[in-house]
């Protein structure tokens, strides 16, 4: 997704050749107004012999980027009277990119009245099941009715479209507007709709935490009761950006039964609460094995981390789920390798966490 803000940083480590400063910060690159894959800008150049290249290094960055359609308007130093400082009228470029989000006023989703619960999936090691967690609870609260939304805040290792079984992008309106994918009745927003196969991620972190900013901003979500998020592993810079961005989200911890495990989420929990964000509660996933005879429970990986962590955390054990995957085959239509379908053994539990979560969340608002 090309932003103004994403040109902006991409450029930032671009230098002037005699002061060794940033040329943005120069302010020697202005005016910039991105629509879709158009971008348009005015660069200052210093002197003639830098003109030529410093145009090609800023087309073959734009173009890296993803622009297709580029207009540079290179404009001397010297015609700049007053120096490269001079105050700025807001332009057509603060109007359009104003307008770009036509229809939606800045970030509504993000403000206290928009009566949205947000949910944030975390865990303090990788590969302990967030993401499926967020993906059936996503799906089972909207089949409870309620209208969900779904960020994969898994900037890096983004994973829910191929668990979802997503093939198609979303759509983008004439005015820039994303519209997000639906599917199981979930509007879902991943930066794995952005980044073409197998290209590297090559962006930094703030870069791409700028553009988890605009899944709030630019996308239209229409009504929403519930905003799930999906988030990287650990304690990370992004985790904590998307603390911050949300203070008034409330969280979730995803550990296996390992003591291990449940030692290290305790991390995340701690995250949560020193961030001032309530625990709604820990989903213990891989809890035990059902064996195919007799139907016992094997407790393969440990008893027990789940129930501890809760307690650690002053909180409750809301799940504790099974091994073993969906039992979805690729040749059905609404295939998904990761949501469990209606009915079945885990799909009910996550019938009964998305209702323990309903009447907590919804009990509370009576209350106030
Ligand atoms: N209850 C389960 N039984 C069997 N396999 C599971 C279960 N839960 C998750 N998995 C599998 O374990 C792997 C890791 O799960 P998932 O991707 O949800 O974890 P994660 O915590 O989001 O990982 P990451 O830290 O990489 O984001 C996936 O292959 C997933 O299909
Ligand atoms: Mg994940």
């Amino acid at each position: 997704m090309l932003t103004r803000e994403t040109v902006q940083e991409i450029l930032q480590p671009l230098r002037d050749p005699e002061t060794g400063k940033s040329l943005m910060e120069l302010q020697r690159i202005r005016d910039i107004v991105v629509k879709e894959s158009t971008v348009r800008l005015s660069v200052i150049y210093s002197s003639e012999d830098v003109r030529a290249s410093l145009e090609a290094q800023i087309r073959e960055i734009l173009e890296a980027m993803g622009a297709e359609d580029i207009h540079i308007r290179m404009r001397p130093l010297d015609s700049n009277a007053g120096g490269p400082a001079r105050a700025k009228e807001p332009s057509n470029e603060d109007k359009l990119t104003k307008g770009h989000a036509a229809g939606m006023e800045d970030n509504t989703l993000l403000s206290e009245q928009s009566g949205i619960h947000f949910i944030a999936v975390a865990s303090g090691k990788g590969g302990v099941g967030k993401s499926t967690v967020t993906v059936n609870l996503a799906a089972a609260l909207a089949r409870q009715g309620k209208k969900v939304g779904l960020i994969d805040a898994d900037i890096y290792g983004f994973s829910v479209p191929d668990m979802m079984g997503i093939e198609e992008g979303p759509t983008v309106t004439e005015d820039g507007v994303i519209i997000p994918v639906e599917r199981f009745g979930v509007k879902v927003m991943s930066m794995g709709f952005f980044i073409r196969e197998n290209s590297p991620v090559i962006w930094r972190g703030p870069m791409l935490g700028k553009m988890l900013r605009q899944f709030f901003s630019d996308v239209a979500w229409g009504e929403l009761d519930y905003m799930l998020l999906d988030l990287p592993p650990g304690t990370g810079d992004v985790a904590l950006d998307v603390h911050q961005m949300i203070p008034q989200s409330k969280e979730i911890i995803v550990t296996t039964p390992h003591a291990t495990a449940a030692f290290v989420a305790a991390r995340a929990g701690a995250m949560a609460l020193q961030t001032d964000h309530e625990i709604l509660g820990v989903v213990e996933n891989m809890s035990y094995y059902v064996c195919a005879h007799g139907g016992e429970k094997d407790y393969v990986f440990g008893r027990g981390g789940g129930g501890k962590l809760a307690e650690t955390l002053h909180t409750e054990l809301l799940a504790q789920l099974p091994l073993g995957g969906p039992d979805n085959h690729p040749s059905e239509p609404d295939f998904s390798p990761s949501v469990y379908k209606s009915g079945t053994e885990s799909a009910v539990i996550y019938d009964e966490v998305a209702r323990r979560i309903t009447s907590k969340l919804e009990d509370n608002n009576e209350r106030k």
